[in-house]
């Protein structure tokens, strides 16, 4: 296997078509714990209101078709590659899925990457993004608890981060 990262960011889609955020927002979350194990592709699916951003590793031609059907998705546009290019080994060990709002956790980590005013994927560099995404992966429970009550809209949602595997549950 020639073990590939890519990272990229686009656009949020989902209010302006007019479709239910939380709902599509957890098929989407729903969608990635279905396929990207069982194609043996780890990463992280960050993502507020305005912007997704994503980091996929995994074999190139998985993580090539994995983009692919994400840049066909009417709830994204505008995909703009980050970064690409083959790794010698992973940064994440499963799919995580974090909703990027604001708590005091969250935000310390912003600050970390200059964001004073969230996340801005367009003022980032790819080396940049790739240790934000694997901090804000990496929050724990607590951060994320208090992160649900800092974004009413997405309980649902947030409740499967880090780790999906109670949404195919909720
Ligand atoms: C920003 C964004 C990221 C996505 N990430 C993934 C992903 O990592 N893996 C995945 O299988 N689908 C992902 N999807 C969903 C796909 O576009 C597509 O709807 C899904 O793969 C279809 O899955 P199915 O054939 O199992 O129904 C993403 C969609 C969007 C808008």
């Amino acid at each position: 296997m020639y073990l590939h990262r890519l990272i990229y960011y686009s656009e949020n889609k989902i209010r302006e078509l007019g479709l239910p955020l939380a709902k599509e927002l957890k098929a989407i979350i729903a969608a990635g714990h279905r396929n990207n194990p069982a194609a043996g592709v780890t990463g992280a699916l960050v993502f507020n209101d305005q912007y997704f951003v994503g980091v996929i590793e995994g074999d190139r031609r998985r993580v090539s078709s994995v983009l692919v059907r994400i840049a066909g998705d009417r709830r994204n546009a505008n995909l703009t590659i980050l970064q690409a290019g083959p790794i010698e080994e992973r940064r994440f060990d499963d799919w995580y899925s974090v909703y990027a709002g604001h708590s005091e956790a969250v935000d310390r980590i912003y600050l970390r990457f200059g964001l004073t005013q969230g996340l801005d994927p367009a003022r980032m560099s790819g080396p940049s993004m790739l240790l934000l995404l694997e901090s804000l992966s990496k929050l724990d429970a607590r951060s994320l608890a208090s992160h649900v009550t800092s974004a009413p809209d997405h309980v649902e949602v947030i409740k499967v981060s880090p780790v999906m595997s109670h949404l195919t549950h909720a």
